[in-house]
């Protein structure tokens, strides 16, 4: 090859490259652009390597357009790259792109189960007497669920037809707690006197189950204990709280039953508060039996290692799933239980 010739394809190969590099549509394209022109096999490879053979001064004029054209196609080859990035970058903004005009999605809030609400009124209402909140565990054994509640021994409660019994080998004798009440004994037991809790739960029967019985209950159980606690301050106490959580016009009445564990016991009552007290569907005749209340027998106060000589008191015990019930005229106790999310939506924001 003579310089002429060189020169001829050097020309040659600057128009080529810059036509190959400005049609290169992806980044191979461009690099198989840049091989064709500027690699090892190029022509313009070969213009260089003839460079040797060529005189000082062809040498020197060939070399010098040589390298004009290598920077110049490589500033072109550079330039494309440099416009592909820009492209790709605004593709990969443009699939980015978020719709802030878009309405926003509404999250759904949660509301609390009614038998929550009703636990939580009653507990705020003693606790706004001065009742502090108290608790215990909902496996117990017979001593805490029964024998230091004054059960006999052959009391038809503790049978298999009542309880529900834990199957623990290294425990024998655990079972699902009936009531809250043995909650009175662990309490006294771990505080001095004098007490006045609220301890509200849950309790487990072996029942069947139907529209007035559930198998898990609730319940919020009451204890007072202190010097000089009479009788009058558990009907006073249970009137400021049925006056409280159902209206300031309600009564109460105190009908004689037996507990073991209290001595008087009652069922309590309270005027209906759908009617009034003049007798309708849910009460029937005019009041609702809602708690069973007494004065702890001293061999509980002694269980519990209090002073039954220098102490008394009272406690109570309440049906948390049966207040609900009447309060809000749920028609079945299953319902509180079945998880029906359209039944427990009725609920969102009710007092
Ligand atoms: N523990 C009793 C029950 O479950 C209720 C009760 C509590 C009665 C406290 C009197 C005093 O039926």
């Amino acid at each position: 090859m003579d310089p002429q010739e060189a020169l001829a394809i050097l020309e040659r190969e600057r128009a080529r490259g810059f036509d190959l590099v400005v049609r290169a549509e992806t980044p191979e394209a461009i690099r198989d652009a840049e091989i064709a022109v500027l690699g090892r096999k190029a022509p313009y490879s070969e213009v260089q390597r003839s460079l040797g053979s060529f005189g000082e001064e062809d040498r020197k004029a060939v070399g010098r357009v040589a390298n004009e054209v290598r920077g110049a196609l490589e500033a072109a080859i550079e330039a494309r790259r440099a416009e592909m990035a820009a492209a790709e970058e605004a593709r990969l903004l443009e699939a980015d792109r978020v719709d802030v005009t878009l309405p926003g999605r509404r999250l759904r809030p949660g509301s609390l189960h009614p038998v929550t609400i009703v636990e939580r009124q009653v507990v705020e209402i003693f606790t706004r007497m001065g009742y502090r909140v108290a608790e215990g565990p909902e496996i117990e054994d017979d001593w805490y669920n029964y024998a230091s509640l004054n059960f006999p021994p052959d009391h038809p409660a503790r049978s298999m037809h009542d309880t529900l019994y834990v199957d623990v080998p290294a425990h024998p004798g655990l079972l699902l707690r009936t009531h809250t009440s043995p909650v009175q004994i662990r309490t006294m037991q771990a505080q001095e006197p004098p007490l006045y809790v609220v301890i509200p739960g849950r309790c487990y029967r072996h029942e069947e189950v139907d529209p007035t019985h559930l198998a898990v209950f609730h319940q919020v159980e009451g204890l007072a204990i202190d010097e000089g606690l009479s009788f009058s301050d558990l009907k006073g106490t249970l009137e400021a709280f049925a006056r409280a959580m159902f209206g300031p016009g309600q009564q109460v009445r105190l009908n004689p039953t037996y507990f073991p564990f209290v001595e008087p016991g009652a069922e309590v009552e309270v005027s209906c508060f759908k009617c009034g007290g003049e007798g309708c569907r849910v009460c029937g005749n005019g009041w609702i039996e809602i708690l069973g209340a007494g004065m702890v027998h001293p061999v509980v106060l002694e269980a519990g290692g209090y002073d039954p000589e220098r102490y008394t008191g009272f406690a109570f015990g309440l049906g948390t799933d049966r207040v609900a019930m009447l309060r809000y005229g749920i028609p079945d106790l299953r319902m509180l239980q079945d998880g029906d999310v359209r039944f427990l939506e009725a609920f969102a924001g009710a007092i």
